[in-house]
């Protein structure tokens, strides 16, 4: 197999990070995200709070670096954004990369909805309501409402768009350093405020002892779809954000790093929810899956001393977490597009934005005018998530395990990191991204469908 770096598409106008520092936090702002803080919190309160922990972070340790590692590896061995790599090892391959390249075209719209979302509580609360935000039909009416979430949507939309139209050393790294430490310091402030409220250590206690008969092949499935989801693997983003990281960058200290910080901040915001849920609002009230962060969490913070202070640094801290995750997937669709269809970025911003801004406009309007609207039994939202993360995804996975296990070689990719890091993970790489891998997300793919089916 020829090396893909011989090729002349291995520009060298291409961008790249400054350093290994801005990889980090531009790669880690990708992963902390919704994910960490609004869907972690609530699938470790409803499967058994120690227990999910604990198999979270063997997956990360193990399933997870191997992903966030093969795809890095091939983005900067490549020098090229997803459909670009998998074309670097033929022609015939290039649908793979179309195939993952929608992902992120998907993801992004809906995900800035949510975003627009936690923007219109920030604002909420900074201004005085936090009484209203608390108020049990606050969150429903608002997200029905006909144009107001997609107002603040687009004000969401309009700022990522801006970042990636800056380009990946102005736009990008600024905002990931500036709004990754804003984000951990205003966490630790809201989580040591939380861990304070009377009654918070039995929800701790939950938190951290597992209690081993909840285990269940359920919660594992679902940790596993978690620890995809956050680490923002197989969906086309990590390869791009490899391709800007300079060769002579340790790759897998990098990576470690990454899901290191990406584990802490979904370790912390459950820490922060879940015992003062149990505190204020009683265990009986952990189990609101989604509605946790939207819905519960005003209500604890009612009953607290600072609730206008405490929920505006709340959701500012999401706010900063879901800027820096739709930067990323702004960013994965911009290159891709730049890459293969020879577009200028201003182009791709401008083509790509106006397709986000109306599929967003659309998922809003599935909870308000359209509402009517729904496909295979879902609202327009919900419709976008699953087909996305629940079979795309998955896909996208198990396709990614085989190409690079037997096609592009584990050679191929042990040489690339091997290059600048000691790779002491190797021992178990092999077996875990051919064999071991494929067979676990297989599994995550046909749970999903399954449930889908039966819901
Ligand atoms: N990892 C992000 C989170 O945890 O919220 C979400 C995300 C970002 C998913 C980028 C997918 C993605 F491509």
């Amino acid at each position: 197999m020829a090396n893909p770096t011989d090729s002349k598409s291995a520009k060298i106008t291409r961008p790249k990070f400054t350093g290994g520092l801005a990889f980090v936090l531009a790669a880690a702002g990708s992963a902390v995200g919704l994910g960490n803080i609004w869907r972690f919190p609530y699938l470790a309160a409803q499967y058994g709070g120690g227990i999910f922990l604990l198999t979270y972070i063997i997956l990360v340790i193990t399933l997870g670096l191997t992903f966030s590692l093969t795809e890095n590896a091939l983005g900067r061995m490549t020098g090229k954004s997803a459909i670009g790599a998998f074309e670097s090892f033929g022609k015939k391959y290039k649908w793979i990369g179309l195939f993952i390249f929608l992902i992120p075209v998907i993801i992004f719209p809906y995900y800035s909805l949510i975003g627009g979302w936690v923007t219109k509580y920030f604002v909420t609360y900074a201004t005085g309501g936090s009484s209203i935000a608390a108020q049990e039909d606050f969150f429903s009416s608002f997200i029905s409402s006909p144009l107001e979430p997609m107002f603040w949507g687009l004000l969401f939309i309009l700022f990522c768009i801006f970042v990636v139209w800056k380009g990946v050393e102005s736009g990008i790294e600024r905002a990931n350093k500036v709004m990754m430490p804003a984000l951990f310091v205003l966490l630790i402030i809201v989580t040591i405020y939380a861990l304070t409220l009377p009654g918070a250590m039995e929800g701790v206690k939950y938190y951290f002892v597992p209690d081993f008969s909840k285990f269940s092949f359920e919660m594992v499935l679902a940790a596993m779809g978690q620890m995809f989801y956050s680490l923002s693997l197989a969906m086309a983003i990590l390869i791009t954000y490899g391709s800007y990281l300079p060769k002579s960058e340790d790759l897998e200290s990098s990576v470690l790093k990454v899901n290191l910080m990406d584990t802490c901040v979904a370790f912390l915001a459950g820490l922060m929810i879940i015992p003062a849920v149990f505190a204020v609002l009683g265990p009986e009230n952990l189990n609101s899956g989604p509605g946790l962060m939207f819905v519960t969490l005003p209500g604890v913070f009612a009953s607290t001393p600072l609730p206008g202070l405490m929920g505006a640094f709340f959701f500012l801290l999401v706010i900063f977490a879901a800027a820096t995750s739709g930067i990323s997937l702004f960013e994965s669709i911009v290159s891709i597009c730049t890459d293969t269809f020879g577009w200028t970025r201003n182009k791709a911003c401008l083509i790509m934005g106006i397709i986000a801004i109306v599929m967003m406009a659309a998922s809003s309007g599935g909870y308000g005018l359209l509402d009517f609207v729904t496909i295979l039994g879902f609202q327009i939202l919900d419709f976008f998530d699953f087909i996305s993360n629940s079979v795309m995804m998955p896909i996208a996975a198990i396709i990614t395990c085989l190409f690079v296990g037997f096609v592009v070689g584990t050679k191929a990719i042990d040489k690339e990191i091997s290059q600048t890091s000691k790779f002491v993970t190797k021992p178990f790489y092999n077996v875990m991204l051919k064999f071991i891998a494929p067979v676990l997300v297989a599994l995550i793919l046909i749970s999903n469908i399954v449930s889908a089916l039966a819901g």
